[in-house]
């Protein structure tokens, strides 16, 4: 289980720090940093696939990720992250491309990699240092090996070999593992309203693109109670499929009162996204942690409760972290199971639980 995460220097996530449990709740109002937390856990995962350069890159490279307010004398310029998980520790720190003359790279908004270091079981597995990695071999005696000079990405994707450095694989697959989603598009060209071939899916795709197939391989791994008892709390009387009959795949829908079902490309942004939750929710391959960014987004109020119930349900297999602006959200979610909440404000621009907005470092509560 993920019990922790610290992270200093990103974006409004000056100095934070906050603990996990079985289900935690992250709410706040607008702009208090709720993405941000769930930005900063999603690029640890990126790190752990090799593209943490490329997605730093994509939200506007290193300067625009570093925190952009005031700096105290000895806080450098640096992003960091600390993540403990029941298994192993990781943390890493990375700074600026430094500039001028003789600069290494001419990849000037890539993160550059002070320094990383992983524990496992309480016992220190590997480090770096720049380009410099020592990590634990075969026989218990730490090695040290050379990246390139500029190499942006964590040594947790470049040790690789499971027999040379089988902590390192085992923290990466477990970070890996776990699954984000973030708001469902349901514009006219968005593919979750496109029919398509179908093939056995356990898992929905971030997209939600094979939201039919994974529907109908819920329903053929034995979870078809639970998916059918869930939309009929959200939805009146209406009968779903996840095809039509010819091959395809699409989310055919018949509310009460209509003669024809309505196609995916005709239902209703609400009423996708909350199929899309229940996939996403009931998947038959659970992971060891499931995250949700604001996924109340376009849903009625009274969709708030079955929405809880599924969270409530998968919570019985997969650690949850649900980012809400929905207050009603997470109440119905707190009746359902013991969650740990948080509530963030902003406080001069950074990121604090209520109630530490006056402390000296967020990061010393616990
Ligand atoms: N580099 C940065 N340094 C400091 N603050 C930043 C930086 N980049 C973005 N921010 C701040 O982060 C905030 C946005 O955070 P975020 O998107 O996580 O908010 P949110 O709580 O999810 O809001 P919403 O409820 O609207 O989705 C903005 O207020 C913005 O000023
Ligand atoms: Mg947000």
């Amino acid at each position: 289980m993920l019990r922790s995460l610290q992270t200093r220097g990103y974006r409004s996530l000056r100095e934070f720090r906050m603990k996990f449990g079985n289900i935690t709740i992250v709410t706040g109002a607008n702009g208090v940093g709720k993405s941000n937390v769930y930005r900063s856990l999603a690029l640890v995962q990126r790190m752990a696939e090799g593209n943490f350069a490329a997605s730093l890159a994509a939200e506007g490279g290193m300067p625009s990720a570093l925190w952009a307010g005031e700096r105290r004398r000895d806080e450098p310029k640096r992003i960091s992250w600390d993540i403990e998980h029941d298994d192993f520790e990781f943390a890493i720190e990375c700074g600026l491309i430094p500039l001028g003359p003789g600069s290494a790279s001419m990849f000037r908004t890539d993160p550059e990699i002070k320094s990383e270091s992983l524990r496992f079981a309480g016992k220190p597995m590997a480090r770096r240092k720049g380009p410099v990695i020592e990590a634990r071999g075969p026989d218990g005696v730490m090695e040290a090996s050379s990246l390139p000079f500029h190499d942006p990405e964590s040594m947790l994707c470049e040790l690789r070999d499971g027999t040379r450095h089988p902590a390192v694989v085992a923290a990466r697959e477990t970070i890996l593992g776990w699954r984000f989603y973030h708001h469902f598009r349901t514009d006219a060209d968005s593919p979750i309203r496109r029919p398509q071939l179908g093939s056995w899916s356990p898992v929905l795709a971030h997209d939600g693109s094979n939201l039919a197939a994974t529907l109908q391989t819920i329903v053929e791994s034995g979870g078809g109670g639970v998916l059918h008892a869930a939309i009929e709390s959200a939805f009146d009387e209406i009968r779903w499929s996840p095809a039509d009959d010819t091959d395809a795949f699409h989310l055919q829908v018949t509310p009460p009162g209509l003669t024809r079902p309505m196609a995916a490309a005709e239902l209703s942004d609400g009423t996708l996204r909350f199929f899309c939750l229940a996939a996403a929710l009931l998947t038959p391959k659970p992971p060891a942690l499931l995250v949700l960014n604001e996924p109340e987004a376009s849903l009625h109020s009274g969709l708030i409760q079955p929405l809880a119930d599924l969270i409530g349900h998968a919570s019985k297999t997969t650690q949850l972290l649900v980012v809400t602006h929905s207050h009603d959200l997470a109440a119905a979610i707190r009746t359902i199971g013991e969650a740990v909440s948080v509530e963030l404000v902003s406080h001069e621009g950074e990121t604090r639980p209520k109630g530490l907005e006056g402390a000296r470092r967020a990061w010393s509560f616990d």
